[in-house]
């Protein structure tokens, strides 16, 4: 095992390498290695390929990669559009950006340092490397990446409005700032402006909690895929068509007697069960009306 101050290399049950947070105590991918949770929870579950090749907008793709990390999001992201930039099936020829935002790159760093452990960062050092320096790169003709520092919770969201989302921070108990109403409600400000498209964000939290925060910020919520050792995860949007599987009433009776339903407010990370008033304003969401 390779140590460091904060990270430390470690082995996931599958056999893929992965960096560990000493201080946040928690490993940023599961399951097998990180391309494969980078494609089934995001990159697939999104169809990302898809609705790339299928964009006709006139403006660019784009994605936010919230919470960068040791970019196996973003570089299995950029890895599957540029096959299908390269293929010629695209119906237009506009730009796709990926818009990455991280606390502090001392992970990546540390990632870089042991990219020959870490099967997924081969052949990218250049790039992440020019990314740590200038804060962009065009890792490919037609995708342009940009790097925002800083913490996302307290940032206005000056980036345009998103078709995909990587929601993948540390858990709510090590990172609560990313998971409460005020964060889930910007980030719906700028995903239901007037004009913005279909937007899907995905997570690996199944949690009651989180749930009903993101809710009650706005967004339309469903079951996601299974990755890894997880059965259910995650996925939201900004129109309820996107989604295959919305929470639905029965999800709602499970809300009413669930210990860990009260929606996440400031940095306070205490669960309890949803008041009277959350409860009242949950079901009056337009997902579960008529
Ligand atoms: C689980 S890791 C991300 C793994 C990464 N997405 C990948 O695919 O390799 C979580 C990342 O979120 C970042 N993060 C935590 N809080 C943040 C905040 N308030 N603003 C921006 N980034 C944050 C952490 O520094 C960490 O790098």
């Amino acid at each position: 095992m390779s140590t460091d101050v904060a990270f430390e290399l470690v082995t996931l049950k599958g056999g893929g390498r992965s960096i560990r947070s000493k201080a946040h105590c928690e490993t940023m991918h599961i399951g097998t290695d990180p391309r494969t949770e980078a494609l089934e929870l995001h990159v697939g579950q999104q169809r990302l390929a898809e609705r790339v090749r299928e964009w006709e907008r006139p403006e660019p793709f784009v994605i936010w990669d919230i919470g960068l990390g040791p970019a196996g999001n973003a570089i299995t992201a950029i890895e599957v559009i540029s096959e299908v930039i390269n293929s010629g099936t695209r119906e237009n020829s506009t730009p796709v950006e990926i818009h990455s935002y991280e606390i502090s790159t001392k992970v990546l760093e540390f990632a870089l340092g042991h990219a020959g452990e870490l099967e997924y960062l081969g052949g990218w050092e250049t790039i992440l490397r020019e990314l740590l320096e200038t804060g962009k790169a065009s890792p490919a003709p037609l995708i342009d990446w940009r790097l925002h520092r800083g913490d996302f919770s307290r940032q206005p969201h000056d980036a345009p409005a998103p078709s995909v989302i990587f929601f993948d921070p540390y858990s709510p108990a090590q990172n609560s700032e990313m998971w409460n109403l005020e964060t889930f409600r910007s980030m719906w400000g700028a995903v239901s402006a007037p004009g913005a498209p279909g937007c899907t964000m995905t997570n690996y939290t199944r949690s009651t909690s989180v749930r009903v925060t993101m809710l009650l910020a706005g967004w339309f919520v469903g079951t996601g895929v299974p990755t890894g050792e997880k059965e259910v995860t995650t996925i939201a949007a900004n129109r309820l068509d996107l989604l295959k599987k919305p929470l639905d009433s029965s999800w709602l009776t499970r809300v009413r007697s669930s210990t860990n339903a009260e929606p996440m407010r400031g940095r306070n990370n205490e669960r309890g069960p949803i008041s009277p008033e959350d409860y009242a304003r949950l079901i009056a969401h337009p997902q579960f009306l008529g």
